[in-house]
């Protein structure tokens, strides 16, 4: 049987590199589930519909069989996830997203053991009875300080407390939104990612060990 591990967190908690250490250490594909909403949002733009045209969006998603979930770089660029932010507001656009995720993990997976799925709804949603459920947790002004320290090792200015209003703000919009806000899911277990990579890293081989 194919597993699935979900993995969710508010902005900057470090899901992206814990899903891909695992999906390194034990043989599962990574699906990101943000690239799908910025997916469907390049798309908008560029077919010209604005993100605020519901009946647009609606009529551009019946035409999709399947959403590409590739990678891009631009897809990481800022203004995709602002654009995606803003589309992910709809219940619709979450149906079809949620409905897009699942078919990814239908497709033929070359002996993988399954799939890990990180984002902000994954386990009290999209896969409710994931094999595992993870839920990140680090303290605001950990990941401030962390996101300070990327933007000045990159040579750009920024300002500390600018950063941690804004990570203060995300973190109000995402847990409570109205359609599937950012929660702990029903059994997940929490990983603190507050220190090192290695003490993160060792919750996980203890949490997978004992249930394998
Ligand atoms: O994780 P990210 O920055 O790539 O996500 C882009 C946007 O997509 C984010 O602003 C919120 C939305 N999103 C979501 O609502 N639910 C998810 N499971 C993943 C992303």
């Amino acid at each position: 049987m194919i597993k699935i591990i979900t993995i969710d967190g508010p902005a900057g908690s470090g899901k992206e590199r814990i899903s891909k250490f695992i999906a390194r250490k034990y043989n599962f594909h990574h699906i990101d589930s943000g690239i799908f909403y910025r997916r469907l949002a390049y798309e908008l733009y560029r077919n010209k519909i604005k993100m605020s045209e519901k009946k647009n969006i609606k009529k551009f998603i019946k035409k999709i069989n399947q959403l590409n979930s590739k990678k891009l770089n631009i897809l990481r660029e800022e203004q995709f996830g602002i654009l995606a932010s803003e589309i992910a507001k709809y219940d619709f656009v979450r149906n079809f997203i949620n409905f897009q995720q699942r078919l990814a993990t239908k497709t033929p997976h070359n002996n993988k053991n399954g799939f890990i799925i990180d984002g902000r709804d994954i386990g009290s949603v999209v896969f409710k009875k994931a094999f595992l459920k993870l839920y990140v947790e680090v303290d605001e002004n950990i990941r401030a300080k962390r996101r300070y320290k990327q933007l000045i090792d990159k040579g750009e200015k920024s300002i500390y407390q600018k950063i941690l209003e804004d990570i203060k703000l995300r973190d109000k919009k995402d847990k409570s939104r109205k359609n599937s806000p950012l929660v702990i899911p029903k059994g997940a277990k929490i990983i603190d990612n507050s220190q090192s990579f290695k003490k993160t890293i060792e919750q996980i081989r203890q949490i997978i060990e004992r249930i394998n």
